[in-house]
């Protein structure tokens, strides 16, 4: 593939403060970049050594394609590192976790009281026969308890597999199968927009036909507590009553494996990704600091659950890493009213905040009033990451979120990485529309289907072109697919992203590659076609798939949400698609519109157009389980 995609390479850019980039964790992202170019494993051997471990490594990186190991021979336990190393100097008393629920109820751990409850889970655990290499399941809503149990595992040396308490039977019971999982860990409810979701009933449920589990941790949350079943269940509180406060760290090799985590999977079955001890914990240390340039006194919010991966390294293993505060909140955007996100931010004085695309398009719709009613001028700096940050999402979030003083970290990175890989460091000149470049430590490039680098304007396949320490190391039972991420584009990581790099390098992510439409003999991006509707004033929301056409080989049928006080109208119809016309050309034209309520999405916020596709089609729409409702 290397026609044109007709992408405008918008030249608009912004320059922060330059006191930003002055007071930066990263100064200087040419010299730095050029530093580890230079010499990769010393970049990479420089960051680790600025970590705790127990036995040093003999090599930074072996490649031996397409496999890789990082730090080898090294020992480590990512807790001491993100727990007793802090509990050890002056962050004894720092607040590690500020939680949230829905109602208000606020819940603190300092490092060393988070630390307590962590090590005395961890020996429940190990009162349940647990061992280093089981698999446990952490089926849990985003409590506090939900991190513990994850970091208990890291303790002990167990592999978690945490699986998003919004997915369902089916999906959960996949999960528990794939992974071979000894212990589930739930709760009796979840709590979302007032209602509570039944976990430990999805839980029973789902290990009908799960031999592998042999009991179940409940935590109890509400009164009058609910039954447990006997020598199955076993109560959160109690495990935790008589368990020893101190629990020495599993001696682990840096290559042994952390967790599995499912994809989210908007295309087709879960796939469980695997990542090891010691390369993860040196990505996400390295990226949270440096990307997020965490300070001291930062307190900072990762509003994704820790059933996703942003939840893994940028909720839980990262900002502890470094000593960060963390905000964790069972809160949606949109409840008990669209400023709910604000009225954290304000009162706890939030100064970093990592959030989705799909959230922001969200509080477009609901307009300034919202975040106009609350505090915001803690805010230092502006996360997004799982989708495109479009153009005019960037605009809003930066001028009425950020009031064009925060610099806006668009962050482009996978399950599978482990690790941001593509964004604009704090301080950067930062394009709208583009996430930016290579974070320092990554080679990411736009290339032909043959590996060969596409000229600036060009579309092409995001690839990684050299091994990074948090990478996947397998696909768990499924090795072959693991390989088959560096042999579709040979020799590099192919990410599965189409992309296009402006003249100055700036990358903008596109979208999936799966997610084109040929219509014509031309490749359409959906997201590309999304955007342009996007950025009419009328739209909220858009999804486009590609209907089968005798004469064009597809034609482009639009599914639109509209934003509070526009409403569907032929002209509108006709409005929007000569505002395509206008913004990508006729040939992006779509030749449906149809307006819309709502979209599928997964629960992770990516629109599953596969499903849009297979109802307009009249076909089966395949593995739903991902599916929000
Ligand atoms: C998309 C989420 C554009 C992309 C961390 C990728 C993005 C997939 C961005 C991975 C971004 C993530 N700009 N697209 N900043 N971040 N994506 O595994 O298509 O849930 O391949 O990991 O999300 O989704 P996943």
């Amino acid at each position: 593939m290397s026609e044109k995609f007709d992408v405008k390479l918008d030249e608009k850019h912004y320059i922060p403060d330059p006191r930003i980039k002055a007071e930066a964790w990263t100064r200087d992202y040419e010299t730095t970049y050029g530093e580890f170019l230079n010499d990769p494993e010393k970049f990479w051997g420089d960051i680790a050594g600025e970590l705790e471990w127990i036995r040093p490594w003999d090599r930074v990186r072996e490649w031996s394609y397409p496999y890789a190991r990082w730090f080898t021979n090294a020992q480590l336990n990512i807790t001491s590192n993100c727990l007793d190393r802090h509990v050890l100097n002056h962050r004894r008393t720092k607040a590690a976790l500020i939680w949230r629920g829905e109602d208000g109820e606020e819940r603190i751990f300092t490092y060393r009281q988070l630390a307590r409850e962590v090590n005395r889970f961890a020996n429940g655990l190990k009162s349940l026969g647990v061992q280093k290499g089981d698999r446990v399941c952490i089926y849990m809503p985003l409590v506090p308890e939900q991190i513990v149990a994850m970091l208990a595992c890291a303790r002990i040396g167990a592999v978690h597999s945490v699986v998003f308490g919004g997915f369902g039977v089916s999906a959960l019971n996949a999960r528990i199968h794939d992974a071979e999982a000894k212990i589930v860990i739930t709760a009796d409810i979840g709590v979302r927009r007032g209602k509570t979701i039944p976990l430990k009933g999805i839980v029973e449920d789902a290990i009908i036909n799960a031999p592998s589990v042999e009991r179940v941790v409940v935590l109890r949350r509400e009164e009058p507590q609910v039954e447990l079943l006997p020598e199955m269940e076993v109560d959160y509180h109690e495990l935790m009553e008589g368990a020893d406060r101190t629990c020495s760290p599993e001696v682990m090799d840096a290559e042994d494996p952390l967790f599995i985590l499912y994809t989210s999977g908007s295309t087709g079955a879960p796939k469980g990704i695997v990542h090891t001890c010691g390369g993860y914990m040196v990505g996400t240390y390295y990226t949270t600091r440096h990307v997020f340039d965490i300070k001291e006194n930062d307190i900072y919010w990762c509003t994704a659950d820790p059933g996703w991966i942003t939840g893994h390294s940028y909720g839980v293993y990262g900002p502890l890493a470094v000593g960060a505060t963390i905000v964790a909140a069972e809160v949606t955007p949109d409840y008990p009213d669209p400023g709910s996100y604000w009225k954290i931010i304000d009162d706890l004085g939030v100064t970093i905040f990592y959030t989705a695309p799909t959230a922001i398009r969200m509080f477009m719709k609901h307009g300034e009033t919202w975040p106009q009613q609350y505090d915001l001028s803690s805010l230092r700096i502006l996360g997004s990451v799982g989708e495109p940050l479009n153009p005019e999402a960037f605009e809003w979030y930066y001028h009425v979120i950020g009031c064009g003083r925060c610099p806006i970290v668009d962050t482009w990175w996978q399950t599978e990485t482990g690790m941001q890989m593509i964004t604009t460091m704090v301080g950067e000149p930062m394009k709208p529309g583009f996430a930016g470049k290579s974070i320092p430590g990554v080679i990411a490039d736009v290339v032909d289907r043959n590996g060969n680098p596409v000229p600036p304007g060009t579309g092409g396949f995001l690839v990684i072109k050299e091994p990074w320490p948090a990478m996947l190391r397998t696909v768990y039972k499924n090795d072959e697919r693991y390989r088959k991420y560096w042999s579709t584009i040979p020799g590099y990581y192919a990410a599965g992203d189409l992309a296009v790099k402006g003249e100055d390098g700036y990358i903008m992510v596109i979208g999936r590659a799966d997610d084109l439409i040929i219509v014509a003999g031309h490749n359409i991006g959906t997201a590309e076609v999304e955007s342009a509707l996007v950025s009419h004033q009328a739209v909220a929301e858009a999804a486009v798939i590609g209907k089968p056409d005798p004469v064009k080989g597809n034609t482009i049928k639009a599914f639109v949400i509209l934003r509070t006080g526009f409403s569907p109208s032929e002209k509108l119809t006709s409005e929007l698609t000569y505002h395509v016309r206008k913004t990508l050309g006729p040939i992006a034209m779509p030749s449906e519109i149809e307006f819309v309520e709502r979209l599928p999405k997964t629960r992770s916020g990516k629109i599953m157009r596969r499903v849009l596709k297979a109802q307009e089609m009249g076909m089966d729409p395949g593995d739903i389980s991902t599916l929000e409702e």
